[in-house]
């Protein structure tokens, strides 16, 4: 269930719950940078765990970095960002706010007449201007330009300049990919819906390097992957749908991109790019440091730049996916409850652990049960408080899968009943075969 209100119910469940809230609220916050709490944290680990596994762990062909954020200020250069990574901006003269020029038709201010009480009628507008996203800030204590670095405001490049680095230590041949996931920073002018457009956000990117002639096929491939990928996450394939971009709109680097869009309550949005980057960034970093960066294959001894086919996700926003994905309101059995239904192996609690009353020795079964399955690393939450109805709705809103309620017969035969959070039916289990039960659900392929 996505309708326009699905958003701010999302914004006001993820800080009920400890999922999100927003960056120095105690001081009236930070322009669009969120902070994860407990749950969120937890479910951004899964998240990236799933496409960690995906794509370095389950192939022999994709090697792992974790390159540093700052770097040489010539790689921007040489990237085409110190140049190129702009937007146009527009300020109105008289209320000062600032507008990308691009989007200004969707924007509540702008040319039309302001509707917002105590605000002028119509802005007027400046001319447009370039705006770098970059983040600039100096290395050592010398503030001035031949100090200036930038906060990456992608994880790729680092990628590009390690790509013999890594090449030559793992000992792979092309086609190979570089995995990384990891922060970036964009001084972003209209961020907004919530963590979908931020300034500090996190990047899981692929770049696959393969020889030129076989870019395409490989294209192809790594944008059937990534589609799969989403979709085994338990994303509605209905609100997934690919958008390839027109020649006008290809950045400067691509010779073809497509995203990977979701519909979100605020329209069909860009998830994930796959791009085909061409030679370009490897050409240009050999030019700029007059490094040789060609791989030389050691069977023909052929030598060439490979092109790179790149897979570009937003951590953040794919976690906005999934939760917005997963948010529905139902009715069971005349009472409303909020459920998170996210898939198992992203929740960040597998398994809430509840005596049915707080008396008979179930409150000590249930602690130790709890405590069994977290030593299993099965992420276990135990609650006594409250009657059983409002501790089911509590973890329906937690995202929570699976409930344990042990009860009056469990003294008796060692058994426990365990709830499904969708399906709400209920299995009686033996209480040794707990996590094993939790464990066969939580496998992905
Ligand atoms: N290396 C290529 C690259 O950075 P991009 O399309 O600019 O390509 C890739 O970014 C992904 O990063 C996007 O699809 C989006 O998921 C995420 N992303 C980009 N800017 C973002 C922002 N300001 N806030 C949150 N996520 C962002």
């Amino acid at each position: 269930m996505a309708d326009k209100d699905t958003m701010e119910k999302l914004v006001s469940l993820a800080k009920r719950r400890g999922y999100i809230f927003q960056s120095s609220e105690i001081y009236g916050g930070t322009g669009s940078v969120w902070d994860y709490g407990p749950l969120g944290t937890e479910l951004k680990r899964n998240l990236k765990e799933r496409w960690w596994s995906r794509m370095v762990h389950q192939r022999d062909d994709v090697e792992g970095l974790d390159a540093a954020i700052l770097m040489h200020p010539k790689v921007w250069e040489a990237s085409g960002h110190v140049e190129g990574f702009t937007d146009p901006l527009v300020e109105c003269r008289v209320c000062k706010k600032r507008f990308r020029e691009d989007t200004l038709a969707d924007q509540a201010c702008g040319r039309k007449p302001s509707k917002a009480p105590g605000e002028h009628d119509a802005c007027e507008l400046g001319e447009p201007r370039l705006f770098n996203l970059m983040f600039r800030t100096f290395i050592g204590p010398v503030e001035d330009q031949g100090h200036t670095v930038y906060l990456r405001p992608e994880t790729a490049q680092g990628s590009y300049v390690n790509f013999l680095n890594v090449q030559t230590a793992a000992r792979q041949k092309v086609p190979f990919g570089i995995a990384q996931i990891g922060k970036a920073f964009r001084n972003e002018i209209t961020p907004g819906n919530f963590i979908f457009r931020t300034r500090e956000f996190e990047q899981a990117e692929m770049q696959f390097f393969v020889k030129p002639g076989t870019d395409d096929e490989w294209f192809d491939y790594w944008l059937e992957e990534r589609l799969e990928w989403h979709k085994s996450l338990g994303i509605d394939p209905q609100r997934l749908r690919l958008d390839e971009h027109g020649p006008d709109e290809l950045a400067h680097y691509a010779k073809k991109a497509v995203d990977i869009q979701y519909h979100f309550p605020f329209g069909w949005k860009e998830l994930e790019g796959i791009h085909n980057r061409t030679d370009f960034d490897l050409a240009r970093h050999e030019e700029y440091s007059g490094k040789r960066l060609e791989y030389i294959d050691s069977g023909g001894g052929e030598r060439f730049i490979p092109y790179v086919v790149e897979t570009a996700a937003g951590v953040d926003r794919t976690l906005l996916v999934l939760l917005v994905d997963a948010y529905r309101e139902e009715e069971v059995e005349g009472d409303e409850r909020v459920v998170l239904g996210l898939h198992p192996s992203v929740a960040p609690i597998k398994v809430a652990v509840f005596p049915l009353v707080k008396k008979d020795g179930l409150p000590e079964i249930a602690d130790r049960l709890a405590r069994e399955l977290r030593k299993a690393a099965i992420p276990s939450f135990y609650d006594e408080s409250g009657s059983i109805g409002r501790r089911y709705r509590r973890q329906d809103e937690a995202g929570t899968p699976w409930c344990v309620t042990v009860d009056g017969q469990t003294a008796e035969d060692g058994t426990v009943t365990i709830r499904d959070r969708d399906s709400l039916e209920q299995v009686r289990v033996d209480t040794s075969k707990v996590a094993d039960w939790v464990r066969e659900r939580l496998t992905v392929e």
